[in-house]
């Protein structure tokens, strides 16, 4: 049985699950989705299960969904806030009383509860952009229970979970013939994550879409991730195309994903500070980049934006795409991050 290998596993990537096994965790999901429809309870589960979650950056859809669904389930969702924890550190970078290496609060947690959950991102590890993950690797190494990325600066998986969640709902598991245009945009503030869309079209290209991935020359995505979108759409018989102008992505579009994100060239060694110099320069050559009714009507008339969301009006959509006929694929998509992460976790954890 699929379920019984997912057991105790960790979700830290997509990538580290077979197509099958998202699957698994993804219909699991809507089948959790469809009894709390019904309002018919499943907190038999994971019941009296600990959920410990750590938080270094803010959060509304993953905090919230996290806590909602553990309880869902039958299970505590305990919330740690880093001003009342010691700071977890790598070794190396100790800072007496003030932190706690992560081999050691990994393994006092995993005595305790039944998973750990763990955001860290951005501002938090100076905008170095492997060290959030292998911040994360650090807990699962030495966790005795599965630890669960809830976004690094590489990924974030539940997002492109709860993304084909709302993607099927939209066309059906297999998306082969539909396009699905991906975009940069504008933001006012460099400093959005480039995790969303990394997992979006991972997701999108794993179930066969065809995408176009617009963006600006210089907001290229990470290689290596890039080289799995190109092997998921190979293998799913979709297909992945970039262009430069925005446009591309939306014309005749069944769906359109259109964020900000910080520019992985300008990170760190060139800046810890993306609000300050180059970074700022770069994305001013760009503020037309918004997804905006002209734009949308180039796609299909039933087509839908959709954004992981917190989304910045005005820049990078506007109010009338948000709130219009486009827009309701978009919360979906957030309240599905609720149902998607239930079937994770009822899978790993139980
Ligand atoms: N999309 C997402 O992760 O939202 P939050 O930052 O509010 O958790």
């Amino acid at each position: 049985m699929v379920t019984e290998k997912l057991k105790g596993r960790d979700f830290l990537r997509l990538q580290d699950f077979t197509k099958q096994e998202l699957e698994t965790m993804l219909e699991l999901g809507l089948q959790l989705k469809a009894d709390n429809a019904m309002r018919r309870a499943h907190d038999d589960l994971l019941p009296r299960r600990t959920l410990f979650m750590m938080f270094f950056n803010p959060s509304l859809r993953t905090r919230n969904s996290f806590e909602a669904g553990i309880f869902q389930l039958g299970g505590h969702g305990h919330f740690l806030e880093p001003s009342s924890t010691r700071l977890p550190t790598l070794e190396g970078e100790d800072m007496g009383y003030a932190s706690e290496r992560i081999s050691d609060v990994a393994r006092v947690l995993s005595r305790m509860g039944d998973a750990i959950a763990i955001r860290i991102l951005g501002d938090v590890v100076g905008w170095e952009y492997d060290k959030s993950y292998r911040i994360i690797e650090e807990f699962a190494k030495w966790s005795h229970v599965p630890v669960i990325n809830m976004e690094d600066n590489k990924y974030h998986p539940c997002q492109g979970m709860a993304d084909a969640m709302a993607l099927w709902e939209l066309f059906g598991k297999d998306l082969r013939g539909r396009k699905i245009g991906v975009t940069w945009t504008w933001g006012s503030s460099p400093k959005k994550p480039i995790a969303p869309h990394h997992d979006f079209l991972y997701m999108a290209s794993l179930f066969g879409a065809d995408v176009v991935f617009s963006r600006p020359p210089e907001m290229r995505i990470d290689p290596g991730i890039e080289e799995n979108i190109k092997a998921n759409a190979a293998a799913s018989g979709g297909s992945y195309r970039v262009s430069e102008t925005m446009e591309d992505a939306c014309e005749n579009a069944d769906v359109v994903y259109a964020k900000n994100y910080v520019a992985l060239d300008l990170l760190p060694p060139v800046t810890s500070q993306p609000e300050k110099d180059e970074m700022v320069k770069l994305f001013g050559k760009y503020k037309n980049w918004i997804a905006d009714e002209a734009r949308m009507n180039l796609a299909k008339p039933t087509a839908q934006y959709m954004h992981c969301l917190p989304c910045e009006r005005g820049a990078e959509v506007t109010n009338g795409v948000l709130d219009g006929k486009w827009g309701e694929a978009c919360f979906n998509e957030a309240e599905n991050r609720l149902h998607a992460q239930k079937g994770v976790m009822a899978a790993i954890m139980h």
